[in-house]
């Protein structure tokens, strides 16, 4: 608590509301009150609602600025690995050597699936969404770890938020080799976290796949800047769904369903879908216009960040990347032109400008996920396998705390009572 107070004032009553300071960020009016001298809040959208108190990560959008228990995203995409920055969220710290080790060890000795879970990919259809596979099996693993479930015990938790860790790049992995009709590699715990995803994604049971180290450290980086990205749509659904008690699996099989929307993680898949439905750069000027038009419901995807008004610090980050993978593997890919024009139009374009609209991780990811060989199809379940530990970390400090079940109310418009119309009175 500050010691400052806010005062709110309806009608001829105040109310004094504590103001409580972070170590960072805006201070934060607490509001509770407010309920016991009748009356709810009202914040569509969240715009400017503190959902719970976190020390994972912080974001200053005006700045640019994305911390990882204090450190910065640049630092850990270059200096740091995946399981690393994993560990971080889960822990507040970074690993010395003895936990790095230990925690990868462990996580690697977890990346076999349940043989009986091969049955719920074959229960969907070879063309079904991999996302909408990601949604069932993560789900599903529930059934299979009912033993280790009772979210009380730190330890069941603890094991639960390695297992997802650890198996999530495996089931990634056989929603595409489903989709494919190919078989299901099983993962080699001597490879790398990135390597291995990769491995069990183009190897087959008759072609070893030589991992490419400057791709595995791509993918890597990829996850790394997916990790974490505080309390957005897909988060805020873990922990609401968490705040009920449910299980861990239940409640990143439905973070993963908030993931998928165009809106959210579902951008990477739908900035190359539009890439190629522009087509090439001389259809820009008539796309741009599109977007800008009112009555059009075209949008730039990729662009724009309900937290980033400046720049998203991923972005820049990414379109590092995606020139060093595509340079490493001499790939010249009339797509990067293309969106290289694009956002130099956007970045000059008083409409973006005005409206502090800028690429966000999306815009470039989707371009080194297809140099790699990565359908797009799929581009989104990465999302989602790299931002894994991030709805782990949220659940897990939300259970080391007293928590409340989350049920916001309304601003109800619908009719005042009434009493029931029999059929033939209406
Ligand atoms: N293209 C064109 N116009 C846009 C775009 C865009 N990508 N994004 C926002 N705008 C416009 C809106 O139409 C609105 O204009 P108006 O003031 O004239 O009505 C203004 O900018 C403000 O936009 P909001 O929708 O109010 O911004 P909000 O913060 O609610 O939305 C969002 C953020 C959802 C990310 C939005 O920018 C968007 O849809 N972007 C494209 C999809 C995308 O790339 N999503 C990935 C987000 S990052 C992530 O999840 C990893």
């Amino acid at each position: 608590m500050s010691g400052k107070k806010a005062t709110l004032t309806i009608g001829d009553k105040s109310l004094d509301l504590p103001v409580h300071s972070g170590t960072m960020g805006p201070d934060v009016i607490d509001v509770k009150d407010v309920l016991s001298n009748g009356y709810f809040t009202y914040d569509p959208g969240f715009m400017a609602t503190s959902a719970c108190e976190s020390k994972i990560t912080f974001i200053d959008g005006d700045k640019g600025i994305l911390l990882h228990g204090g450190y910065p995203i640049e630092q850990l995409a270059e200096k740091s690995d995946y399981l690393e920055t994993c560990y971080l969220l889960l822990n507040g710290e970074l690993p010395n050597a003895a936990q790095k080790e230990d925690f990868v060890s462990r996580v690697m000795n977890h990346t076999m699936v349940h043989e009986q879970l091969q049955f719920f990919y074959r229960g969907f259809r070879r063309d079904a969404h991999p996302m909408a596979v990601m949604c069932g099996v993560v789900g599903a693993l529930s059934a299979f770890y009912h033993d280790n479930l009772d979210i009380n015990d730190p330890e069941h938790r603890r094991i639960a938020a390695i297992r997802l860790i650890a198996k999530m790049p495996t089931m990634a992995a056989m929603s595409y080799k489903y989709s494919a009709g190919q078989p299901f590699m099983y993962p080699r715990n001597d490879l790398g976290y990135a390597e291995n995803f990769l491995h069990m994604m183009f190897a087959t049971p008759c072609a070893d796949y030589k991992v490419n180290p400057i791709v595995a450290r791509a993918m890597d980086r990829i996850f790394v800047l997916h990790a974490d990205h505080e309390q957005n749509a897909s988060t805020s659904t873990v922990r609401l769904t968490g705040s009920t008690g449910a299980n861990p699996y239940a409640c990143i099989a439905a973070g993963i369903a908030a993931l998928w929307g165009p809106s959210h993680g579902g951008a990477n898949e739908a900035v190359l879908k539009m890439l190629d439905e522009i087509g090439d750069v001389s259809k820009l000027d008539d796309f741009i216009k599109r977007v800008k038009d009112k009555n059009d419901s075209t949008k730039l995807m990729g662009f724009g960040h309900r937290v980033y008004k400046n720049f998203d610090p991923r972005a820049k980050v990414m379109k590092q990347t995606c020139d060093e993978v595509l340079t490493a593997l001499g790939i010249h890919d009339p797509q990067l032109e293309l969106a290289m024009k694009l956002e130099e139009i956007a970045l000059n374009d008083e409409y973006f400008v005005s409206r502090k609209l800028y690429p966000n991780v999306d815009f470039y990811s989707g371009i080194i996920l297809k140099a790699i060989g990565i359908p797009t199809s799929m581009f989104t379940v990465i999302f989602a396998l790299g931002r894994t530990p991030g709805w782990i970390a949220h659940w897990l400090e939300m259970h080391s705390a007293p928590y409340k079940i989350s049920r916001p109310r309304q601003l109800y418009t619908g009719p005042v009572q009434r009493d029931f119309v029999p059929m033939d009175k209406r």
